[in-house]
């Protein structure tokens, strides 16, 4: 009898019921009745607070094209995991006990960067772990592709479509904010998808004047609107020169919603364009998982469960080249995939004149 805990933590993303569908299929596909599912819920909390409910395969049917999460998910962040509760409670002694009350064999962990540092905790401390790769991010050491990713690139490009049509009926400079935290992934493919005209990414630190010279060009060329692919984490090169603290203490005073109203501020006074702001936002995250996300949770999913069979646990669960893999936890937790600006999909997108503002 193999005993498993399930839990999705972190921001959602749009294939974390495909993916838990997947693990669950197989299993049960493959060990009928020696299988058993417990779900926690609301991510660590559900494992911190013993809150979880016993699952059954009728849980998991029909959830493919669901988004969200069926088992809830929360924010607790790794850096204060070590800190007890505002009752004292030890967090992490307390998941080790919930997880060897319920006579686990292993935990099944679904989520982004800082549910994997988690994730590699509890495993240091001895729980059998297989970590699956969520977020629309991308930025995941020891994958090529997370799931989600690709269902947000397509909100994020259809966003910036809908925006082209309007742009161009006005004549305006249009911004679109793309999430991504930390990294550029989601604004680099969105953008490129959508045709925008400067794709600004944190890897690649914007130079305003580049940017301005950028839509004078297309002023030019008698275009007549221009299309900006903004990620949310983008800076300027000033910014990116200024020390962590520096740099926080220009937040402190800053009166914009987001670096791309800043943007839009200086377009507008240095051009004299009419400049608009387009934030899709959370939609990024909603809705159904696009068929390349079903595909490749199922995959993960499936290869999840081939691990747990075989009793090998401490792995997240990658795709590399087209081939699902298992990757040590410990080697991936903590890093962060970011774009490289070397890289050829920004020398492809330069070479069609698109403008990175370096
Ligand atoms: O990590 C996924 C993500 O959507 C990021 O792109 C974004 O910066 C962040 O989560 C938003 O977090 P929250 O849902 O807590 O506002």
């Amino acid at each position: 009898m193999k005993r498993v805990g399930f839990l999705t933590s972190g921001g959602d993303c749009q294939a974390l019921n495909a993916t838990m569908r997947g693990v669950a299929k197989a299993l049960y596909n493959e060990l009928g009745t020696e299988v058993e599912i417990f779900g926690f819920e609301e991510g660590y909390k559900g494992l911190i607070y013993n809150e979880y409910r016993q699952m059954t395969p009728r849980d998991f049917s029909g959830i493919l094209t669901k988004g969200g999460t069926i088992l809830g998910s929360s924010r607790e962040s790794f850096k204060t995991m070590r800190t007890p509760d505002e009752n004292g409670l030890d967090k992490v002694a307390a998941m080790k006990q919930n997880y060897r009350r319920l006579e686990l064999d292993c935990l099944v962990i679904l989520g982004g960067n800082g549910t994997q540092k988690t994730a590699n905790l509890l495993r240091e401390e001895g729980l059998n772990i297989i970590h699956l790769p969520k977020t629309i991010d991308n930025d995941i050491w020891g994958t090529d592709m997370t799931f989600g990713f690709q269902s947000a690139v397509d909100i994020a490009t259809n966003c910036i479509d809908c925006i082209h049509t309007t742009a161009a009926s006005h004549g305006r400079v249009f911004i679109v904010e793309v999430m991504g935290h930390k990294v550029g992934w989601l604004t680099l493919h969105a953008g490129i998808a959508g045709g925008a005209d400067i794709v600004l990414i944190p890897e690649i630190p914007y130079d305003i004047d580049k940017v301005c010279d950028a839509i004078a060009r297309r002023n030019r060329a008698k275009k007549g609107f221009t299309i900006l692919a903004v990620a949310e984490g983008a800076i300027s090169k000033q910014d990116a020169k200024l020390s962590k603290k520096e740099y926080k203490k220009k937040l402190e005073n800053y009166e914009y919603p987001s670096v791309s109203y800043e943007l839009a501020d200086e377009i507008q006074k240095r051009t004299g364009a009419d400049v608009r702001v387009t934030v899709p936002g959370h939609m990024q995250r909603g809705g159904s998982p696009n068929p390349y996300d079903r595909v490749l949770s199922t995959r993960l999913g499936s290869k999840a469960a081939e691990l747990i069979i075989a009793g090998k646990y401490g792995y997240m669960v990658g795709i590399v080249n087209g081939e699902t893999c298992k990757v040590p936890l410990g080697e991936v937790a903590g890093k962060l995939k970011m774009v490289d600006p070397n890289a050829g999909i920004i020398k492809e997108a330069k070479r069609i004149g698109i403008s990175f503002g370096d």
